[in-house]
Order: structure tokens, then C-alpha cells, then sequence
């Protein structure tokens, strides 16, 4: 007996002919499985999905389906997605056994079981490293002059290019992308994602200026004396370097590795740098005029293209300050975090929660101020589908303090309150040591005063039992700022 799916990927499909296998007692040896690949089917594939009512009018027996755990519906839609012509027989096999054999689901080396549970992981392993090693390249996009496209080529082991989509859309939500794999394509118009064939690697743009940067970077950090070939090997395999700009540069510097180390431990220990370099320009019309800014809309834009340091590539988009021009205080903290990574705005997740009670506290509504970062980008490290927040380097700090400079010329506050110590170096140009000089103003080359306090997330971290005179101690703090508008209103 026949049973035909749609697409490769046709999980319903599945579900429903293979209801109507065990209505009908139909032993799996019995189902030769057959998937279209023909074109005419990419309409059928993307269409809402039918209703899981069955297909036919042949009656299904309740009792055959409900014995069916929730675990193996679960397995199923991972297993579809596995490049393994034989997916649909195994998983009607064991969805058989499981009805005829009770036992089975207790059987944790069933061999079928556990090879189903295999191809599972495998669709996972490469759902993740989809989302690890993809790569996009901006183009101009024909479709929005003057505006950018971003391509990215990838070749996936399994057919999980509708699975993953999803979790591109929402990481990339705000800008235009197209994902090229030679089974499958995806457009994501910053409203619907749009599938179609697949392409070659010819349709994808080669590499790009923002990319020569980023191998400068990699350059420069890469550590020869940690160089462990066969573990980079195991977590990146080759078959992705092809589309990892930074792959290029691993022959070469594994090659100058040995030679690099030798000549690390020789030289003579140098002495860290401390200072971030200020910008050039010190008046804020030449701060502005410098990067060409003269709006808050057009300092966004050119944050949202920002690739002067390598987090605005994983970040989902710049988060740039918030209040009104002319606020009197402006509040810096260190980088975005996860939810403001994602809304686009700054501190608006927990750290930003604890901030407001405070700000309520001395009586300053978050309105009549002006709320910003030192780092314009979300630098995070993935550990499992958490994104975990990563403290930026002082390169990285140095490279956003243009953007701050910028920032702070168009608002123009009257002084600024520096939140924990990435702000405070940033705003300073040298070390704060912030334990010490909480609650005190400082003063800036440019007449700016500063005032030194903790980060929000430093209280959200202390113990408990500590928790009240921390945040009193936080609200002193900021009631010195308080003060000082009372004083120059
Ligand atoms: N922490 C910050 O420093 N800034 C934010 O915007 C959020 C959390």
C-alpha cells in the first residue's frame, strides 16, 4: 500500500495517512512511504495546515490514537525533518508497536526507539548549528532602494529550513533577510516569512566590507596559545567554514600558532591598556559633525549598522537611548540586555524594573530624564536557546563611545549619571573604581558633571537578607542627582 505526502517536511500529512493505516490494521511492512518533491507541491507545503481531521471518511477508532504518548507526537515533528528516506516507515513503525506493544514505551534500548531518538538529535544538533554558523551579507535590496538586504548561504544536513525560520524571524526582526540553501529559500520581509526553492551558493553575495572588519577582529583575538585544532573542529565542523568568514584566516594562523605562543612567552609582559581613547572632536557640534549625526533618528540608524566591534552582528538590533532632547540628567548603563535586545529599547527588563522603583523613589518620573548605555549592542553567549549576558570588552566600549559622544551632544544634559563601571569608564575615559566613589560627582574634561553609582544588576545579584540597604543606599545615590536638577532648575 501507497501512502503519499505532500513534502519532504509533510508532518500532517504523515499524522493523518497514518491514522488511517491503524484505523484499517494496516502492519507497517505492509506502506511503502512516498514523499513529492515535485514542484507543484510548494504550494500545498506552505499552505495553513489542514485541519487534523481525517482525510477520508473511513471512521478511526478513538482507543488506537489516544494510547499514543504526547513524547512520541513530540519525536515526530523533529524526526520528519531528518534527511533519512526511511523517517516516515520507522516512525509508523514504532507509532504501530506503541499500539500493539504496551511495553514498548518502557523500553529505553528499543532499537528502533533509539534510532528514532538519534535522527532526532541529529535534526537538532543542525537546527543549532543553523543558528551558530549562518552568516548574512548585506546587498542593496532591489525591492527598498537605498536600503539593505541581508543574505546569508547555508547547507543544512536536514530538511529544517521552515523549522528554524522562525527563530531568524524573531532574532532579526527589523532588518529585510533572505536565507539561501540548495533545498529550500526564505525571505523574511519584516512581516511574513516568504519560502520558496532552493538556490546556489552563486546567488549569495560574496564577502563584504563589515566582513574585512571582522577578521581584522578575529585576528587580533585569537589566542594561538589556545588554539586546539580538534575541538574547533568538533564544535565547527568543516562543512560550515565555507560560510564562516573567519574560517579563511584558521590555516593561516594555525600554521603561525606555534611561532606566535613562543614569541607571547618571551615578550616581556606589557602593561594593560587602561585609557579609552576619547573621540577627537570635543565640542558637540564637532562630535556630531564628525559622524555626520544630527538627530536621535539618524544616530539610530547609523548604531543599526554599526559593525565597528563584532557584538552588532549577533545583536538583534541597536538599542539606543530613550527620554526627551534637553533632558536635564541622562542615566548611562553598560549594554542592552536580552529584553531590550529585543523590544529595541533600553532598560526595560529586570535591571530597568529595579532603576524605575528607584527613580520613583527620589521622585524623578523616568519622562523627565534620559536613559541610555555605554555599548549600543546586546553581546550575550549562547548557552542552550538562553542568551547570557556577556560583559563587553573595553575595545568593544571604545568602539561604541563615538555613538555615546553623539548621543550626548544631541541631548545636551545638564549631567549624567554614570551606572556601574563600563558606564563610568566610558563617560570618564579612564577606570572608575565604583565601590569607592559611589555617590560622588566627578568632573569631565568638557565641564560635564558625572555622578557615580552602581548598576542596577549589581543589586539585583546581592543576597537576599541585603537586598533593602542596597537599594536604599542605590536611592541615596541617585537623590544626589536629584539635588543637583533641584539646585539648576
Ligand atoms: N542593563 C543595562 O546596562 N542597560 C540596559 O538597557 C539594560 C540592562
Amino acid at each position: 500500500m501507497h501512502a503519499r505526502l505532500h513534502s519532504q517536511i509533510d508532518l500532517t500529512g504523515f499524522r493523518n495517512e497514518a491514522r488511517d493505516l491503524l484505523a484499517h490494521q494496516v502492519p507497517p511492512d505492509q506502506v511503502h512511504w512516498e514523499t513529492s518533491s515535485e514542484p507543484g507541491s510548494e504550494a500545498d507545503l506552505f499552505a495553513p495546515p489542514a485541519a487534523d481531521a481525517p482525510r477520508t471518511a473511513r471512521s478511526i477508532p478513538r482507543a488506537a490514537t489516544a494510547i499514543v504518548p504526547a513524547s512520541f507526537l513530540r519525536l515526530c515533528e523533529v524526526v520528519v525533518l531528518h534527511h533519512e528516506p526511511q523517517r516516515f516507515a520507522l516512525l509508523y513503525r514504532l507509532l504501530w508497536r506503541l499500539v500493539h506493544e504496551p511495553t514498548l514505551r518502557n523500553d529505553p534500548i528499543d532499537p528502533d526507539m533509539l534510532q528514532a531518538q538519534q535522527m532526532a538529535q541529529s535534526v537538532r544538533r543542525d537546527m543549532h548549528k543553523m543558528k551558530a554558523f549562518l552568516r548574512f551579507r548585506p546587498v542593496p535590496d532591489e525591492e527598498h532602494p537605498g536600503e539593505l538586504l541581508h543574505v546569508a548561504w547555508f547547507e543544512p544536513t536536514h530538511h529544517i529550513v521552515e523549522a528554524v525560520a522562525p527563530w531568524f524571524a524573531r532574532r532579526f526582526a527589523n532588518m529585510r533577510w533572505a536565507i539561501l540553501t540548495p533545498e529550500r529559500s526564505v525571505r523574511w520581509d519584516g512581516q511574513q516569512l516568504l519560502f520558496g526553492p532552493g538556490g546556489s551558493r552563486a546567488d549569495a553575495p560574496p564577502a563584504d566590507a563589515g566582513e574585512a572588519l571582522w577578521l581584522t577582529y578575529y585576528r587580533s583575538i585569537f589566542n594561538p596559545a589556545r588554539l586546539k585544532l580538534q575541538q574547533m573542529r568538533k564544535e565547527m565542523p568543516v562543512k560550515y567554514w565555507d560560510n564562516l568568514p573567519e574560517s579563511r584566516l584558521i590555516g593561516e594562523l594555525s600554521a603561525q600558532a606555534p611561532e606566535r605562543s613562543g614569541s607571547m612567552i618571551e615578550e616581556p609582559a606589557r602593561a594593560p591598556q587602561r585609557r579609552i581613547p576619547r573621540p577627537v572632536a570635543d565640542t558637540p557640534a564637532a562630535t556630531l559633525q564628525r559622524d555626520g549625526i544630527g538627530s536621535l533618528a539618524q544616530l539610530k540608524a547609523a548604531t543599526m549598522r554599526c559593525r565597528e566591534c563584532p557584538i552588532g552582528e549577533f545583536a538583534t538590533q541597536s538599542v539606543n537611548g530613550e527620554g526627551r532632547l534637553h533632558a536635564p540628567l541622562m542615566l548611562v548603563g553598560e549594554q542592552p540586555g536580552d529584553q531590550e535586545d529585543l523590544q529595541g529599547q533600553p532598560f526595560v527588563g529586570p535591571a530597568g524594573k529595579l532603576l524605575d522603583r528607584a527613580l520613583e523613589a527620589v521622585g524623578v518620573p523616568r519622562d523627565a530624564v534620559f536613559v541610555s548605555n555605554a555599548v549600543k549592542h546586546f553581546k550575550f553567549e549562547l548557552r542552550g536557546k538562553r542568551r547570557i549576558h556577556k560583559t563587553p570588552t573595553q575595545r568593544e566600549a571604545a568602539a561604541c563611545l563615538h555613538w555615546l559622544e553623539d548621543e550626548i551632544a544631541l541631548v545636551r544634559p545638564r549631567a549624567l549619571v554614570a551606572l556601574g563601571a563600563t558606564a563610568a569608564r566610558s563617560l570618564m575615559g579612564h577606570a572608575v573604581a565604583v565601590t569607592a566613589e559611589r555617590g560622588k560627582w566627578l568632573e569631565r574634561a568638557d565641564g560635564l558633571k558625572v555622578l557615580v553609582t552602581l548598576h542596577p544588576s549589581a543589586l539585583l545579584r546581592v543576597p537576599p537578607e541585603e537586598r533593602d540597604a542596597a537599594f536604599a543606599a542605590f536611592v541615596a545615590d541617585l537623590r544626589k542627582a536629584r539635588r543637583f536638577l533641584d539646585e539648576h532648575a
